[in-house]
């Protein structure tokens, strides 16, 4: 089991070995924060978003939740989104789900566990929708792969219905909104979607100008 020190002790050597890699690495951060990525993914400790994209500090902006769940009613997320978008003009937003999700598994079970059962109902809702296709899967685990996917689509829609996005694909013609997978045991990322700022969406969510 590791110690807590030794995370203070890997952060020292860390700092240091970037500084001797790029003498100017933190104080160029320390002035400005541009990145063109917002990565929306599940907190499972496996899925780090820097390090599976091969990225750095400074290069992606991430918000985290159990399953890469998007809520319209999230005040957290819709904050992170709106800065995202508005503030440091974001390109590209990542919905980032993984096979091998604790809580896409916990959602397809009847078991109580407790508070989450509120969160994991996004979920149900999720296989509620697709229930047709994920029925005629018979192989248990090939069905919560294919809900962890459909669980990414479906969420990448719910972002492109809220009004944030509405009003940036507008105004800005951005961001592109991409749903990947992550395999756990490949560390390889699938796309599932992409929805470009002209993409149609559901007329029932879809938010005009008053003329
Ligand atoms: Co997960």
């Amino acid at each position: 089991m590791m110690r807590i020190e030794q995370l203070l002790e890997r952060n020292r050597a860390w700092a240091a070995a970037m500084v001797k890699e790029d003498p100017g690495f933190f104080s160029r951060l320390s002035q400005l924060q541009k990145p063109e990525f917002l990565w929306i993914g599940c907190s499972d400790s496996r899925v780090p978003a820097n390090q599976i994209t091969g990225t750095l500090p400074g290069e992606v902006f991430v918000h985290r939740n159990v399953a890469n769940v998007v809520v319209h009613t999230d005040l957290n997320l819709l904050t992170v989104v709106e800065y995202a978008v508005e503030v440091l003009g974001i390109e590209h937003v990542i919905v980032c789900g993984h096979y091998g999700c604790g809580g896409v598994r916990a959602a397809m079970t009847q078991r109580d566990f407790g508070l989450i059962n509120h969160w994991l109902r996004n979920i149900k809702d999720v296989y509620r929708t697709h229930r047709g296709e994920l029925e005629s899967i018979d192989d248990a685990e090939r069905r919560a792969d294919r809900l962890t996917e459909l669980n990414v689509l479906e969420q990448v829609h719910n972002l492109a219905k809220t009004t944030c996005i509405q009003t940036a694909w507008k105004k800005h013609r951005r961001p592109h909104l991409h749903g990947w997978v992550y395999g756990i045991d490949n560390g390889l990322l699938k796309p599932i979607v992409d929805l470009a700022p002209d993409a149609s969406i559901d007329p029932l969510y879809e938010i005009r100008p008053e003329a």
